[in-house]
């Protein structure tokens, strides 16, 4: 079976063709995934899929059962993850609709089931973690963004933060002194679960808006929800082309 995998976020539900049934048993020693993943057709290329927020999408950033989405794909023989994060544009050069690739994240998140090594059966185990997103899936998205034309801008720095509000102008604004570009609220402890759990993780970031400001139109839910409506057809050619590439 595929060793691909796609963690979808908010506005990346129905984007993939399933091309067998769900799998019937989600459930795992860490209690439910967000939903019975899928096998999906990326092209002429087979990967599980799986949404975070469930489907349909109704689990708060914070209440996603992080841990055991993570482990039920490693069970299915994923190695490869792509996640598709919706974050809000940082750095002054984001636009609404843009793809970046993050290489850095800090983790704002608090209160969240955030490791495997929980309790004493459990190994113990510190995770190298110094490039949370670094890998051959990571590698294989930048080449299949050079092989489609798609402009996926790289090197940001991803501040997750516990949601499910948005941020204060204030929030931002130390989220841009601490050297965020953009800000989301899932891609922690995902990436870490996936890094103790040797999967190999890259995320693609959608700027569905630019982050919260005082001299700023209010962030409207409706428009982040068009952005990303508008902006997964790149995502499907981009993780398309992945797939090829991986
Ligand atoms: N902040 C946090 N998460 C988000 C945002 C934002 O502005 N937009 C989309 N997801």
């Amino acid at each position: 079976m595929t060793k691909l995998a796609i963690i979808g976020g908010t506005g990346a539900l129905d984007l993939f063709h399933p091309s067998g049934p769900a799998i019937e048993n989600t459930v795992t020693r860490w209690g439910p995934a967000s939903m019975a993943p899928v096998p999906v057709d990326l092209g002429s290329t087979q990967a599980w899929f799986l949404a975070r927020h469930g489907r349909p999408h109704h689990i708060p950033p914070h209440r996603i059962n992080y841990r055991a989405n993570i482990e039920l794909l490693q069970t299915l023989g994923a190695r490869h993850v792509v996640a598709i994060n919706a974050v809000g544009g940082i750095a002054p050069e984001l636009a609404a609709g843009d793809l970046v690739m993050p290489d850095q994240l800090i983790d704002y998140t608090w209160g969240r089931d955030h490791s495997f090594s929980d309790d004493a059966v459990q190994p113990l185990r510190h995770i190298e973690f110094a490039q949370p997103f670094a890998g051959p899936a990571g590698d294989a998205l930048r080449r299949a963004a050079a092989r489609t034309d798609i402009d996926l801008q790289l090197g940001a720095c991803y501040g997750v933060t516990q949601g499910p509000r948005l941020e204060t102008a204030a929030e931002i604004t130390r989220l841009a002194a601490d050297g965020c570009t953009v800000v989301g609220m899932t891609a922690m402890p995902e990436a870490a679960l996936a890094r103790e759990a040797g999967l190999d993780y890259a995320s693609v970031c959608v700027v569905a808006n630019p982050a919260a400001r005082v001299d700023a139109e209010p962030i409207s839910m409706a428009e982040i929800h068009r952005v990303l409506a508008q902006s997964m057809a790149s995502v499907v050619r981009l993780l398309e082309a992945w797939a090829e590439e991986m």
